[in-house]
């Protein structure tokens, strides 16, 4: 095994902008296990007095995720929030047409803010702009965020939550440039019916944020024109944030192929931030839009056919991916190019939490944390702080779709005396000499520092071998102004140090 060096060269002076602690957020939908068998399900063992398992929620909680998006994804489309309020009796059960599911309605707006209270989450909502109104999406800001007086309001009082619900950032609409959405029309359209959704819904609210819907990828044929077309129309105004998604994986096997895919997010997130600050150019604004990655994972396996179709039950298995180690280190890369994009990218929502392309997934009564639950948390809990720029020098390769990536990804912290450093060898042959330092202070000692390795790139967990990928508590740093050590093939560390 050949030794190569690494140099990641840091000053406290070179830095990007804040690290928006909503990066680290998360994404529930309305599909397959998510929501009942996930976080609601009043018949486990695990439940609590509102039934929602509390197995979940400890897991969920370890992420410590600052919002969470809901109720899709493409379910929104056709969701109409009334059916999900009031008496659970009167609920209807609805043929739910984004996944071919039944729908109870027995989780709704209200118990998911009460799921967000538990844990500590702001809600995100996403309207109906596929088969709703924009009024129906106005409403809906009524009954989550004004006092008692009004029609919609007083029904929200009467469900038993005199305290509005005071819902921050609403999503117009879902993925409405992909054919396969409900009510998808061309960017014009949907601009304006995102326009007028955008006025009524700050108009009874205006402290709210509204997230545009940005093209639903960048392998899409809107990608660009549609994000331009959009802004153009709504400006920073009524568009705070243009949204943007993104689902990556290795079908071929190629890992290095698949860990070059940094590249390729760097430059999604670059483009798009690019007509951002051409409309606010052309605009002649002072504003421009932020970006919100709202749906980002690896998902490729669990997909189309009856993954995808639930065949009109209730809580069919859809899209329960099932993770690996090399998964897991994507998983860190999305992490670390919203860390490295922090004065565009401002909101993230990992997609989604249970079951559905999820970090935890349930069995009966059993939970088990895929190897993208370790990856995610790692970085989540040392959020915090201001990106940092860098000079990184080291070896690298030519990837045959991305293009030449360096052999170390990284993305640096600094919080106060903190200096945070995340580093990935995504060299599967080579151990990684790393020195890492910063020219205008020195490294004191390591306050904590965890590693993620395993066997192999294909490792897993499953409900028999839990912890074939999990963290673990790193020692291997030596700290003599510099700090240094050793990162094996795939290894992945986030590092606390102190500076002095
Ligand atoms: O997260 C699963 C689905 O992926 C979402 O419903 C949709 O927005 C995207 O296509």
């Amino acid at each position: 095994m050949t030794v190569k060096s690494a140099e990641l060269a840091l000053h406290t002076d070179f830095t990007i902008d804040t690290v928006d602690d909503r990066i680290f957020g998360g994404f529930l939908e309305h599909m397959g296990r998510s929501i009942y068998e996930g976080v609601y399900d009043p018949d486990s063992e695990h439940a609590d007095e509102d039934g929602m398992r509390t197995d979940v929620l400890d897991a969920l909680r370890q992420l410590e995720m600052p919002l969470v998006r809901y109720p899709g994804g493409n379910f929104a489309s056709g969701y109409h929030w009334l059916d999900g309020v009031g008496n659970k009796t009167s609920r209807p059960v609805v043929r739910e047409l984004a996944w071919q599911s039944i729908e109870p309605n027995q989780f709704g707006t209200d118990e998911f803010i009460q799921l967000c209270r538990k844990l500590d989450w702001e809600p995100m909502l996403a309207v109906n702009l596929g088969t709703g109104t924009p009024e129906e999406a106005r409403n809906w800001v009524e009954y989550c965020n004004a006092q008692a007086g009004t029609k919609f309001a007083d029904m929200r009082v009467k469900n038993g939550n005199p305290i509005p619900h005071a819902v921050p950032i609403w999503c117009l609409g879902n993925e409405m440039d992909g054919p396969w959405q409900l009510g998808h029309v061309p960017a014009d359209e949907y601009a304006i019916s995102a326009q007028q959704a955008a006025k009524m819904m700050k108009g009874c609210d205006g402290s709210i944020q509204t997230v545009a819907c940005g093209s639903s990828g960048h392998q899409m044929p809107t990608f660009g024109d549609w994000d331009r077309t959009i802004l153009e129309k709504l400006g920073a105004g009524l568009a705070d944030y243009i949204s943007l998604h993104r689902y990556v994986g290795n079908p071929d096997g190629n890992l290095t192929d698949y860990l070059a895919i940094s590249n390729s997010i760097d430059q999604q997130i670059e483009t798009i931030d690019a007509c951002a600050r051409y409309v606010q150019g052309k605009r002649r604004s002072t504003r421009r839009s932020y970006l919100c990655f709202d749906e980002w994972n690896v998902w490729y396996r669990a997909r189309g056919g009856t993954h995808s179709d639930g065949q009109g039950q209730f809580a069919p298995h859809l899209i329960e991916e099932r993770y690996n180690f090399e998964d897991a280190l994507v998983v860190a890369m999305f992490l670390m190019s919203f860390i490295r994009h922090a004065d565009s990218v401002k909101i993230a929502n990992l997609a989604q939490l249970v079951n559905v392309i999820a970090p935890v997934l349930t069995r009966g009564d059993h939970l088990l944390k895929q190897s993208i639950f370790y990856a995610f948390r790692m970085i989540s809990i040392r959020k915090g702080g201001v990106a940092l720029r860098h000079s990184i020098a080291c070896d690298g390769y030519e990837s045959s779709t991305y293009g030449h990536v360096k052999d170390l990804d990284s993305a640096s912290i600094i919080e106060g005396n903190l200096l945070k450093v995340f580093a990935l060898n995504r060299n599967p042959e080579d151990v990684m000499q790393l020195r890492v330092s910063i020219a205008d202070r020195a490294i004191g000692r390591v306050l904590s520092s965890d590693i993620l390795h395993a066997e192999s790139a294909e490792a897993s967990n499953d409900f028999d071998n839990p912890e074939a990928v999990i963290s673990t508590e790193y020692e291997g740093w030596t700290v003599k102004n510099d700090a240094t050590t050793e990162i094996p093939p795939l290894g992945l560390i986030a590092t606390t140090f102190e500076m002095t």
